[in-house]
């Protein structure tokens, strides 16, 4: 997969993206990750100017169409196929799981991140491009939210775990959050590891964590246990 971030900040995107699965996947050719800075394709020759103030007037300033629709039209034309752009916006649908998946199964995207006061609206008109939000909370733009978009999908891919069932397993995957997990010792301080993960007995086990994760939803999450229990393949539980 390939994946075009269009931001001002290049620069915020490097720490996140040079650890762990994202460096992994990025050295493995599994993603490639490729940043674009908005303000190098301002025709504003002498300031590089990419934002002005809003018309009717009020606070803030507000991201030019000029130099976000000549940096898109700069990164569609490097690579063939299809893609599909997403504007990072609190405006936009909210980000979850199910998107995640969605979006691992593209070949390329172009996300753009914005900052300031928003986009000038010509740049949605212009691109027709979906948005998402991750959360209903103002972030100083959309670089955070971009790079939380890139690690939910690009972890999807296949070969980026290393382990191709281990993203099966996790919490949100099935739609319940994740059972108990322990690993040694097995009594640490008198606190001490449920015995049926000790018994070898893999059905029982397996039931067991069913319920832990089924018990947990419930408690902490009604929301997703709605969700869960409404689908014609869950009505058992
Ligand atoms: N930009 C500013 N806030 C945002 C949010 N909550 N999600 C996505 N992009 C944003």
């Amino acid at each position: 997969m390939r994946i075009d971030v269009l931001t001002l900040f290049p620069e915020m995107f490097e720490s996140p993206m040079s650890y762990s699965i994202l460096k992994r996947a990025q050295e493995n050719g599994i993603a490639e990750i490729v940043l674009s800075n908005i303000r190098e394709y301002s025709e504003d020759q002498k300031y590089h100017k990419v934002d002005d103030k809003p018309y009717g007037g009020g606070p803030g300033m507000v991201m030019m169409c000029q130099p976000v629709l000549s940096c898109f039209d700069n990164v569609k034309k490097q690579a063939n196929g299809k893609w599909r752009t997403i504007m990072l916006t609190p405006q936009g649908k909210p980000f979850d799981q199910d998107k995640a998946v969605e979006l691992s199964k593209e070949d390329r995207l172009i996300l753009i991140a914005g900052r300031y006061e928003g986009f000038d609206e010509r740049i949605r008109t212009a691109l027709n491009a979906e948005e998402i939000s991750i959360g209903d909370y103002c972030l100083s733009g959309g670089e955070l939210a971009a790079m939380v978009v890139i690690d939910a999908v690009v972890r999807l891919l296949p070969g980026a775990l290393g382990d191709d069932t281990s993203s099966e397993e996790e919490s949100f995957s099935d739609g319940l959050l994740e059972y108990p997990q322990y690993t040694r010792p097995e009594d640490f301080r008198g606190l001490k590891v449920p015995p049926i993960l000790l018994s070898g007995d893999h059905a029982k086990i397996a039931a067991w964590r069913m319920e832990q994760a089924i018990e947990r939803t419930k408690r902490k999450r009604p929301d997703l246990w709605e969700k869960y229990s409404l689908r014609p393949e869950n009505n058992q539980h």
